[in-house]
C-alpha cells in the first residue's frame, strides 16, 4: 500500500496525512479514537464547552493520542476549559472562530501544537502572527459553521502567505473532502493534509442520530445552505461573518431570509428545534453536513473511511506520476 510521507505527517507523528474536524456534538473520543487508530489524528470537538462532557469523551479516547478543538469566542467565557483538557495531554489544539491570541502561550507551554483554522486571508494573517504550527484553510464547502472563500483558490493562496511568512507552518485544507481525489487535490494545492468533517459526522463512530445518518446518505451536495437560522433558533450567539452550512429542509426553507421573525418566535420555535434535533427529525432541526455530502454513500467505521481516503489518494497521486510520455 502506498503512503504518503510529508511535513504534516512526520509533525504530528501519524501514518496518514489526515485530521478529523472538532465537530460539536458529533466527534466525541470514540470517533477520534478511531480516526488515530486508522493512522490519522482524531480531534475531539470541544464545541461551546462542558467540562464533564469533554472529560468523558477524553476517557473514552484513552490509549490513542488525539487532540481537541475549541469554538475560539465561545472559549474565551470559559478558559478553564482550556486549561482543563490541557491535563489531558492532547497532542494538538484547534483554533477556530476567533482570535486565538489569549490562548497561544497556554497551549504551547503545555507542550501541544497550536492550530489554527482560517476562514479568510484576514485569519491566515492572525495565524501567521500566533507562530501557529498547523494552519487550517477551510473552503465555504464545509459543513457546520465557517464563511464565504472557496477552497480551490483560498488553499493555494494560504500557502503563498505561509511560504513567505512562516515557512515552517503546515498547511491543511478543509471544507468538501470526502474521498481520495479530494485529498489528492488539497495536496496539489499545496497543502499537506486534510481536515475532514462531513465524510467522518458520517462515519459509525460520530455522535449522530440515526436518521440523520440516513439523510446524509440520500442528499446531494445540492442540498445544503449556509444559514444562521440554526443559531437563532439555538439562541447562540455567532459573530458576524460566519454561517453554518446545514442541510436544506423544511426548518431551513421555512426560517431562511426571515430571520426576524424567528427571533420573535424563538420562544417556541427554541424549544422546537432541539426537541426536534435530539430526536433525529431530518426535516424540522439543524442536520449538520456540507457539501460534501453528495459523495457519501454509505455509513461506515471511521477506520475504513480514512485508511479510504488515504490509500486512494496516494494511488492516484502515483498514477498521475506515471502521465508524461517522452518528448
Ligand atoms: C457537524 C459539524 C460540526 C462542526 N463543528 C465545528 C466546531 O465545533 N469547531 C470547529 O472548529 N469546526 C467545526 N466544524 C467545521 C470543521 O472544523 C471543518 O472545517 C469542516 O467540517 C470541513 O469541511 P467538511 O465538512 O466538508 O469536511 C464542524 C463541521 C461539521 C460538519
Amino acid at each position: 500500500m502506498p503512503v504518503i510521507t510529508n511535513r504534516l505527517t512526520r509533525m504530528l507523528n501519524i501514518r496518514h496525512p489526515i485530521i478529523s474536524a472538532p465537530m460539536a456534538f458529533a466527534a466525541g473520543g470514540a470517533l477520534a479514537a478511531a480516526v488515530s487508530a486508522a493512522g490519522g489524528l482524531g480531534l475531539i470537538g470541544g464545541g461551546y464547552g462542558d467540562s464533564t462532557w469533554l472529560e468523558e469523551q477524553f476517557d473514552l479516547a484513552a490509549g490513542q493520542r488525539v487532540g481537541v478543538g475549541f469554538i475560539t469566542w465561545s472559549l474565551r467565557k470559559s478558559p478553564s476549559l482550556l486549561t482543563d483538557v490541557l491535563k489531558r495531554k492532547p497532542v494538538a489544539v484547534m483554533l477556530s472562530f476567533g482570535d486565538p491570541r489569549p490562548f497561544v502561550a497556554e497551549i504551547r507551554n503545555a507542550g501541544a501544537l497550536v492550530m489554527c483554522q482560517c476562514q479568510n486571508i484576514d485569519h491566515v494573517w492572525d495565524a501567521i502572527d500566533v507562530g501557529a504550527d498547523i494552519v487550517v484553510a477551510q473552503g465555504a464547502e464545509a459543513g457546520g459553521h465557517g464563511a464565504l472563500r472557496g477552497a480551490l483558490s483560498f488553499v493555494p493562496e494560504a500557502a503563498d502567505l505561509l511560504a513567505a511568512h512562516s515557512p515552517g507552518a503546515v498547511l491543511v485544507a478543509a471544507g468538501g473532502i470526502a474521498d481520495g481525489r479530494g485529498l489528492a487535490a488539497a495536496l496539489m494545492l499545496g497543502a499537506e493534509g486534510a481536515l475532514i468533517g462531513t465524510r467522518l459526522w458520517a462515519a459509525a463512530e460520530a455522535l449522530v442520530h440515526r436518521r440523520h445518518h440516513e439523510a446524509i446518505v440520500d442528499a446531494t451536495g445540492d442540498d445544503t445552505i449556509r444559514t444562521t437560522v440554526v443559531d437563532i433558533a439555538r439562541q447562540i450567539p455567532w459573530p458576524r461573518g460566519f454561517t453554518a452550512r446545514v442541510r436544506r429542509n423544511a426548518f431551513t426553507q421555512r426560517w431562511h431570509d426571515h430571520e426576524a421573525l424567528l427571533e420573535q418566535s424563538v420562544a417556541v420555535e427554541g424549544p422546537r428545534y432541539r426537541q426536534a434535533f435530539a430526536e433525529g427529525d431530518p426535516d424540522n432541526t439543524g442536520v449538520w453536513f456540507g457539501e460534501a455530502a453528495g459523495l457519501i454513500g454509505a455509513i461506515e467505521p471511521a477506520f475504513d473511511v480514512v485508511e479510504k481516503i488515504a490509500t486512494d489518494a496516494a494511488r492516484r497521486l502515483a498514477d498521475h506520476a506515471g502521465i508524461f510520455g517522452a518528448p
